[in-house]
């Protein structure tokens, strides 16, 4: 890494008072100068906590979006305004509209991978560190609508026993891998604990040892003895799991599983970032009110450590 740029980013941090968090699947170099990294959970939980007055964003627009939803006194910035998350754009918030006129009395659970506007629509927000434990608090005779991913309603019905109506978005990295994938990494590497992400499609899941959100996995290989995880998530998750355990070998389960969005963010968009005050993430504050009840509600009710 460039100590100049290095140089320059805190010179620019220092000047605005700002913080840099960034998600565990952007870029190593990314990951290395960030104040703090996580997964969804924890970077809105430290988008809240942080005394900075700005918060670079080093993730996709719905991570921004949240940030600035939690905490509308800080300037949020998204160093490229274009690093969208095709998931979060499978529902519409006149869609969710129409599925609640459909079950008029359900609770409507989304993934934080969404909209600020469906969130607004929403009445509960998860991520998928929380998504059982949200399900799991909701009264036993509601039904619940869980928007927009699939995989990972399908996930915490199966763990909390609830019945969900589920609409059919999906993560396109994460179906990517394959059934294929597991068994051939499994055959050749048959000690190693398989870690998959709760977006990943059912017949992965099925064959894995461990469905974990990212955050998720890394406490789990701190506290394991084993030597080797094949890893059921996009690959810049390797960049955090070796680097926390560097005597562990962790293998792709697919070299295919990267998103592009996540990869947008560059060490000069960042510089840019703070040099212009760019991208500002605001919402109109009728949005913004209403989605922060779901979120508030998100960064409550917390899974086990
Ligand atoms: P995590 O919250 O588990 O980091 O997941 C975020 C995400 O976008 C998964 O694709
Ligand atoms: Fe969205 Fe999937 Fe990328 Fe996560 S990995 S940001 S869910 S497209």
């Amino acid at each position: 890494m460039n100590e100049q740029l290095l140089e320059k980013i805190q010179n620019l941090k220092d000047a605005h008072n700002a913080v840099i968090l960034a998600h565990n699947y952007q870029p190593s170099e990314i990951q290395d100068l960030a104040d703090f990294c996580g997964d969804s959970l924890d970077l809105s939980i430290k988008a809240v906590q942080t005394d900075a007055d700005v918060i670079v964003f080093c993730g996709v627009q719905f991570m921004a979006e949240t940030a600035a939803i939690l905490s509308p006194q800080k300037t949020v910035l998204l160093p490229d305004k274009f690093a969208g998350c095709p998931l979060a754009d499978m529902i519409t918030a006149e869609q969710l509209s129409q599925m609640k006129q459909k079950y008029p009395d359900a609770l409507v659970v989304c993934y934080v991978n969404s909209s600020a506007e469906v969130k607004a629509r929403s009445d509960y927000c998860c991520t998928s560190a929380n998504a059982v434990e949200i399900v799991n608090s909701l009264p036993k005779d509601r039904q619940i609508i869980f928007v927009p991913d699939q995989h990972l309603g399908r996930f915490a019905a199966q763990k909390t026993g609830r019945e969900l109506i589920l609409w059919p978005g999906y993560c396109h990295v994460h179906v990517v891998i394959t059934e294929e994938d597991i068994k051939n990494a499994k055959a050749k590497y048959p000690d190693a604990i398989v870690m998959a992400h709760p977006e990943c499609t059912e017949p992965v899941k099925d064959l894995s040892d461990e469905i974990l959100s990212t955050g998720q996995m890394l406490k789990f290989t701190e506290k394991s003895t084993a030597k080797r995880f094949i890893v059921a998530t996009e690959t810049g998750m390797l960049h955090p799991l070796k680097k926390q355990n560097p005597e562990a070998e962790f293998i792709p389960a697919s070299d295919r599983a990267i998103c592009p969005n996540m990869k947008k963010i560059t060490v000069e968009k960042i510089i840019w970032s703070l040099e212009d005050m760019q991208y500002k993430i605001t919402l109109p504050d009728q949005i913004r009110i209403k989605a922060k009840k779901a979120i508030d509600r998100m960064v409550e009710i917390l899974p086990e450590d």
